[in-house]
């Protein structure tokens, strides 16, 4: 009898697992996503349009406004955090060219789930994507609304307080008792029915603008953002070369003030800073050569991205003592503490534009995303629905504009923050543990991507390479730190929780170098997999209470929805 309990109990078991981890053959998405031929979408983009759309996504609210609060809590050693994310991302970014240039349609990190960990991974990550493509781009609106206010009042045009401030900024400045924007704001507002009239016009203006031209058209918008990189790269170009002047070297010490714990209390804001370079990959079905140029486009923007955040981290933390940087505009404060009120305006201006081309690249990304989704299955039809002139997904392309829009009304930036990056974090960390699971190609199909001068992620064995590297790692942290490791292992009360993901990674590492001397992994993706973790330990427990409802509600949404109207069931 226990042996017919068991057989059967394992037979649902069996059913359940091969249901829910059903896999798309590599070739199955490319044929349906019609490698770009008959998917509808115009293919304009080269390797250049390609970087300057990863540049347009990556630097934005990050650059021109979270930058301060890392700053502020790390002191000059942020720039030890902007290293540690630039070689998080930089491992990711190859995984991603190695999915990209094996799986050439849209839909970036969920198709390539689709293929590595099947169907289930697949909607976990497209859920989680929207954490970075459309909650992301709440930020984005918020921060761009700041800089747009202060340019509005350089040409002496005042919005009043009740209409450039959310509801619950102006809440907390309420309940607070601060002085300010959000407690004027609260004082002055209109009511309606009792209810105070409180919001942030530009924030909602700038996101309506931005669904209007995505829906236009990839290649008017193309134009657009590719004038749009040329001004904030050579802006901040300007920024670092006349902050330079201005640097005094005592700003740098002590270098980390508020010590290590300081330098990653900043990481959902430096983090923030780099996720874009992901968005190139949406893009497969627009790109004249994906397999060749998706992989370049994200890696030199990568790159170029880098080189500018450890240059403008160094300068304006040595410009003006950290303490001060703890503001929404730093780059703008920083000359103004300096009394160049003439680059006041051009900061202004550059964020102003960097922001917008931000909003625009992920405004473009989500929709293709779902569209990507609903070929699947996974959500309506109507989601892949082409637009007969424009050529757009123009469903998904509103609906983006109204997931977008109508949580400007009710939410706050440092949530959406925390929540974007964590979220993208999330996805990061399965795109890299996808490679790692991606079956070997044989002789001739790499020989085939070879002679096409499509990308391969170079194969270095991690047998030896990675248990050493941990216990380099351990013995570099113990020197320095020496009580890191008593701190976190010895927690109690409340300090279980904030240690807990720190020591959930050090037991991830025990296991993947154990699996890495078993199997040869290949050591690229494993060190994306373990740096994107090693960040993910840096979020708030309250960050991690939010993410797991978003994980529940996606996936409840899955069993009722995108289960039973998979593709996948109709083979
Ligand atoms: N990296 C993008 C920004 O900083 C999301 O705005």
């Amino acid at each position: 009898m226990l042996l017919y309990i068991c057989f059967f109990v394992t037979k649902i078991i069996n059913m359940l697992l091969s249901k829910l981890f059903r896999k798309k053959s590599t070739s199955i998405i490319v044929k349906q996503g019609g490698d770009g031929e008959h998917s509808g979408l115009n293919k304009v983009l080269n390797v250049r349009d390609l970087t300057f759309f990863g540049i347009a996504a990556i630097i934005g609210g990050g650059t021109f406004s979270a930058i301060g609060n890392a700053c502020f809590s790390g002191g000059p050693g942020v720039v030890f955090l902007y290293v540690i994310c630039a070689i998080a991302c930089g491992f990711t970014a190859l995984c991603y060219a190695e999915f990209a240039s094996r799986v050439p349609v849209s839909g970036s990190a969920y198709t390539y789930a689709y293929v590595s960990f099947g169907e289930l991974f697949a909607w976990i990550i497209g859920w989680a994507l929207i954490m970075e493509y459309s909650i992301g781009n709440i930020y984005i609106a918020f921060s761009w609304s700041g800089y747009f206010t202060n340019l509005l009042e350089s040409f002496h045009l005042h919005l009043p307080e009740w209409l450039t401030i959310n509801y619950k900024s102006a809440q907390d400045a309420l309940l607070a008792n601060k002085a300010g924007e959000g407690l004027t704001a609260w004082q002055t507002a209109p009511t309606l029915g009792g209810l105070r009239i409180i919001f942030d016009l530009p924030a909602v203006v700038i996101n309506l603008l931005i669904t209007y031209l995505v829906y236009r058209g990839t290649k008017e918008s193309k134009n657009f953002s590719n004038v749009m990189v040329y001004i904030k790269l050579a802006i901040i170009a300007l920024v670092i070369v006349v902050g330079a002047f201005y640097i005094d070297i005592d700003n740098w010490t002590p270098f980390m003030p508020n010590g290590f714990g300081g330098v990653m209390g900043g990481v959902s804001a430096v983090f923030f800073a780099y996720i874009g370079f992901d968005a190139v990959s949406t893009l497969a079905e627009e790109s004249k050569n994906p397999q060749r140029d998706l992989p370049r486009g994200m890696i030199y923007s990568l790159v170029i991205c880098t080189v500018v955040y450890i240059i403008l981290a160094l300068v304006i933390t040595g410009m003006v003592s950290y303490t001060l940087l703890g503001v929404s505009d730093p780059l703008a404060e920083i000359f103004a503490l300096k009394g160049v009120k003439w680059m006041l305006f051009i900061v202004s201006i550059a964020a102003v534009v960097a922001m917008t081309s931000v909003l625009l690249v992920f405004q473009m990304g989500q929709p293709r995303i779902w569209m990507t989704m609903s070929r699947d299955g996974l959500m309506p039809k109507k989601f892949s629905e082409i637009h007969p002139k424009y050529k757009t997904p123009s469903f998904a392309t509103i609906v983006t504009g109204l997931v977008v829009g109508i949580p400007i009304f009710f939410t706050d930036e440092n949530f959406v923050l925390d929540f974007t990056s964590i979220g993208t974090l999330f996805a990061f960390v399965l795109v890299c543990g996808g490679v790692l699971l991606l079956s070997p190609q044989s002789e001739a199909e790499l020989a085939e991507r070879a002679t096409k001068g499509k990308f391969r992620i170079p194969y270095v064995n991690s047998k030896f390479i990675f248990p050493l590297i941990c216990i380099g790692t351990i013995a570099v942290v113990q020197y320095y730190l020496p009580n890191y490791f008593a701190e976190t292992f010895n927690c109690t009360g409340d300090k279980v929780a904030t240690n807990l993901p720190l020591i959930v990674f050090f037991i991830l590492c025990i296991v993947m170098a154990v699996i890495a001397f078993m199997k040869n992994l290949s050591l690229i993706p494993l060190l994306g997999l373990i740096s994107c973790c090693y960040l993910l330990t840096g979020m708030a427990v309250s960050n991690w209470k939010w993410f797991g409802v978003w994980l529940v509600i996606g996936l409840v949404v899955y069993f009722m929805y995108g289960y039973k109207n998979s593709k996948l069931n109709k083979k």
